[in-house]
């Protein structure tokens, strides 16, 4: 099987790559070599490598940026979504497409389920959202749509790395505690994607570890994995704040849990929990990162 990952060199498209079997022949092309948001360059990168399935880890992920940058954000999150739909229909290609949690308000206090109503709150969830509509218009119920939440690896950007790097600094941090979601490690969403493409998955899933958590009491869980395995060995008092005592650009929902049950059900298994599976991104920066913090 042929398949091509785009976005390559984010935190998805890393664990795509990383995670795939040896059986699956994989072109990870990066931004450099594909740009989504040029439809003559998704068609030349489709009709050169013929695909049998296309899974798009590319996206603009600057939360606050695309508040004053919306066009770049509907370009990547919508429009380039939609030529990759348009290039799929063409060439008989499946698309396994992610999307997130923040296409929710955030004002329920029950998991998200697949079919409750969205009503996302910033441009970013907006941009998402309607790439979510622009694949469905183009292949129908066909396309996968992965909504996934709060996602970090042992590379990349993320509040992981970013906790690891402050708390290495600092003996004092803030951190919210009014939002609560759950924390992804992108490879047990890869591993997920990649079980969804083995059984011929279709239409729109929700996929995160298992549990919930606020940004807190994640910052309080990465400090106490961090200590245990060598890679700080200093407290850091971390002080619970509300949203409103750290302004932000983009306004995020306060309850942004997804219900993945369907996923359950297709894949016969759950995901592990959100902290056994820090453990490992812990034990994986600690393995490597063998001189100090992570920088
Ligand atoms: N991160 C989260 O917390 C989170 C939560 C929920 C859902 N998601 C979704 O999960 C998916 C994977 O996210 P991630 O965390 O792996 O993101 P990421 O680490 O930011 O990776 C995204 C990749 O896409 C690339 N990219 C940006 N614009 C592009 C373009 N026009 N053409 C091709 N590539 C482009 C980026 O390149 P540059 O780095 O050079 O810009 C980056 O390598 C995304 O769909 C995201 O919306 C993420």
């Amino acid at each position: 099987m042929k398949c091509l990952v785009t976005g390559a060199g984010g935190q998805l498209a890393s664990s795509l790559v990383d995670r795939a079997s040896p059986s699956i022949q994989i072109d990870a092309m990066g931004i450099d070599q594909l740009d989504i948001t040029n439809a003559v360059e998704v068609d030349a990168a489709v009709d050169h490598i013929r695909p049998d399935v296309i899974l798009n880890a590319a996206a603009w992920t600057d939360v606050d940026g695309a508040e004053s940058d919306e066009s770049l954000a509907m370009a990547v999150n919508r429009d380039g979504p939609a030529y990759l739909a348009e290039a799929c229909a063409r060439h008989g290609s499946r698309l396994i497409h992610v999307s997130t949690d923040f296409v929710f308000d955030g004002s329920g206090t029950t998991p998200c389920r697949i079919d409750d109503p969205t009503s996302p709150l910033t441009v970013y969830g907006k941009s998402k959202l309607a790439g979510e509509q622009a694949i469905q218009e183009r292949l129908g119920a066909e396309a996968v749509i992965v909504r996934t939440a709060w996602l970090y690896a042992a590379h990349g950007q993320n509040f992981v790395r970013t906790m690891l790097k402050v708390m290495s600094e600092r003996d004092h941090i803030k951190v919210v505690a009014d939002q609560r979601g759950t924390p992804t490690s992108s490879t047990s969403l890869a591993d997920a994607m990649w079980q969804l493409l083995d059984c011929g998955a279709t239409g729109l899933y929700h996929w995160t570890d298992a549990g919930e958590a606020t940004w807190h009491e994640f910052a309080v869980a990465i400090h106490e994995e961090a200590c245990s395995h060598d890679l700080l060995d200093h407290d850091v008092e971390i002080q619970a704040i509300t949203s409103d005592q750290w302004p932000t650009a983009a306004h995020r929902p306060h309850y942004s849990v997804l219900d993945i049950s369907r996923s359950e059900e297709i894949l016969g298994r759950s995901p592990r929990s959100w902290r056994q599976e820090l453990v490992d991104v812990i034990r994986s920066l600690a393995a490597t990162e063998v001189q100090g913090p992570a920088k």
